[in-house]
C-alpha cells in the first residue's frame, strides 16, 4: 500500500474549513490524572500546523472504560496548546448541545478538542460501517464538517466508531501522522529480513495473543518472545504455577478466559514462542529473582522477566535481523523493575532493523535515550504489529473507499 491509495491533507482546500480530526491522545497516566509521556500529543502538531488556515476539532480517546487512566481531555488539551503555541480549546462534551454551538461559533484558526469519545459507549461497539453512520454521534456531528481527516494511526485497527463513522459521508483523508507510519511501516516490511523476532509484553495481553498467533502464521516473524502480563497468562496456559497474587492480577484485568486461548496457541506453535525461565518479584519494593517453578511458594507478584530471561532473550534479539517490541517487560515505572525494559530495549536496538510500538515501551525508549538507535519508533502498539502482521487496518481501509469514492464524484 502507498500513501496514494488515500487522499491527504494536500488533496484538500482546508482554507476556512471546518475539519474533524481523530487524533490518538492516549497517554501513560498517573494516578493524580498528569501525564507521563506526551509522544503521542506532540506527534500530532504536524498535522495541526499544516490546518492552520482551518477551523479544526479534534477527536479523541483516552484509556478504555473501568480503566484507572479512563479520563477527560482535558490535560490533553493543555500539553498541546504549549506544543502549538495556540490555544486548543476543551469542550467537555462530545455532541451535545454545547459541543455543538461551540464548533459552529469558531473563526479560522481555532482548535477545539472534544471529551473523550470513549465516554459515549456506542463508540466502542462493533458494526458494520453502513450502520456507524447511523448513530447519533454522526448524524449530529457530521452536518457540522466539510472534511474529515484521520491522524489516528495507532487506534486505526479498531473499527469504532469515530474512526469509521465518517469516512462514509464526508470527504475524507489521512493526516500528516497516518501518513509518516504507513510509509515507514511499509518500507520495514519491504526491507524485513530474516530472522525476525516479536517481542510482546504490556498489559493487552487479548491483543498480544492474537498478534502471536497471526505473525507465526502469516511468516511475518520466526519467533516471538513473550513479557509483561502476557507472559504470565502464556506461562498458566503452560501448566506453570504463578500463585495467587499473579493469577488474581489476570483476573482484575479480565484475562483469564486467554488462558485457554493461549494454550491453543501455544499447542499450535510449539517452539515458536519463548517464555520466561525465572522473574523479579516484587518482595515490598525489593526485586528478587526466582526460577519460574518457585514463583508460586513465594506468593508475590512478578514485576519482571528475571535476570537468566533477560541474557538469554537479550542475544537472540541481538542475532536477529529484523526485531519488534510491543509493551513492556515489566513495570517500568519502579526502581529495579525497568531492568527487563531497558534490557531488551538495548539489545533490539544492536539488531538489524528494530521498530518500537506502543505508549509504554516507546516511552522507555526515550527515556534511556535510545529514540535515535531505533529503524522506526511508530505512535502505535496494536496497530503497529496489527500493520506489520499483515492485517488490514479498518481505519485505513476506510480512508480508501473515501478516496475512491471522492475521486469518482470529483
Ligand atoms: C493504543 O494505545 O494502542 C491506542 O490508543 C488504542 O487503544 P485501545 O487498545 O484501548 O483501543
Amino acid at each position: 500500500m502507498t500513501a496514494k491509495d488515500f487522499l491527504t491533507i494536500d488533496d484538500f482546500d482546508i482554507e476556512d474549513r471546518t475539519i474533524l480530526v481523530r487524533v490518538d491522545l492516549n497517554s501513560p497516566m498517573d494516578p493524580e490524572g498528569g501525564i507521563l509521556d506526551d509522544m503521542r500529543i506532540h506527534s500530532h502538531i504536524p498535522t495541526l500546523r499544516d490546518l492552520e488556515d482551518a477551523k479544526v476539532v479534534l477527536l479523541a480517546h483516552q484509556s478504555r472504560p473501568g480503566k484507572n487512566d479512563f479520563s477527560t481531555m482535558e490535560a490533553h488539551s493543555r500539553i498541546m496548546s504549549g506544543y502549538l503555541g495556540r490555544k486548543v480549546t476543551y469542550i467537555d462534551d462530545i455532541f451535545g448541545t454545547y459541543a455543538r454551538s461551540s464548533i459552529s461559533e469558531m473563526k479560522k484558526g481555532d482548535v477545539i478538542l472534544l471529551e473523550n469519545v470513549r465516554f459515549y459507549s456506542e463508540e466502542s461497539l462493533k458494526r458494520p460501517v453502513d450502520e456507524q453512520q447511523r448513530t447519533h454521534m454522526v448524524r449530529q456531528l457530521s452536518p457540522l464538517f466539510d472534511i474529515f481527516l484521520n491522524d489516528a494511526f495507532a487506534v486505526s485497527h479498531r473499527s469504532q466508531l469515530s474512526i469509521v463513522g465518517f469516512t462514509g459521508l464526508l470527504p475524507s483523508g489521512a493526516g500528516r501522522l497516518m501518513e509518516r507510519e504507513i510509509t515507514a511501516l511499509n518500507k520495514s516490511l519491504q526491507g524485513n529480513e530474516c530472522p525476525c523476532i516479536f517481542v510482546l509484553g504490556g498489559a493487552k495481553v487479548d491483543d498480544s495473543i492474537k498478534v502471536a498467533e497471526n505473525v507465526l502464521s502469516s511468516g511475518g516473524a520466526d519467533r516471538v518472545l513473550v513479557t509483561g502480563v502476557v507472559a504470565n497468562v502464556m506461562l498458566a496456559a503452560s501448566g506453570v504455577d504463578i500463585g495467587e497474587p499473579n493469577m488474581k492480577f489476570i483476573e482484575s484485568q479480565g484475562y483469564l478466559d486467554q488462558i485457554d486461548r493461549a494454550k491453543e496457541v501455544l499447542e499450535k506453535f510449539e517452539g515458536k514462542i519463548g517464555l520466561p525461565r525465572d522473574a523479579a518479584l516484587n518482595d515490598n519494593g525489593t526485586r528478587i529473582d526466582v526460577k519460574i517453578e518457585e514463583v508460586a511458594s513465594k506468593n508475590l507478584p512478578i514485576n519482571d522477566i528475571g535476570l537468566e530471561t533477560i541474557v538469554a532473550y537479550s542475544s537472540e534479539i541481538e542475532n536477529a535481523k529484523t526485531v519488534v517490541l510491543n509493551g513492556p517487560a515489566g513495570v517500568a515505572e519502579l526502581d529495579g523493575f525497568e531492568i527487563g525494559t531497558f534490557e531488551i530495549i538495548k539489545a533490539a536496538a544492536n539488531s538489524g532493523y528494530s521498530i518500537a510500538g506502543g505508549g509504554h515501551i516507546t516511552a522507555e525508549v526515550r527515556n534511556i535515550g535510545y529514540e535515535e538507535q531505533f529503524s522506526h519508533i511508530s505512535t502505535g502498539g496494536g496497530a503497529c504489529i496489527d500493520f506489520l502482521a499483515g492485517d488490514e487496518l479498518p481505519g485505513i481501509e476506510a480512508l480508501k473507499v473515501a478516496a475512491k469514492r471522492y475521486q469518482e464524484t470529483e
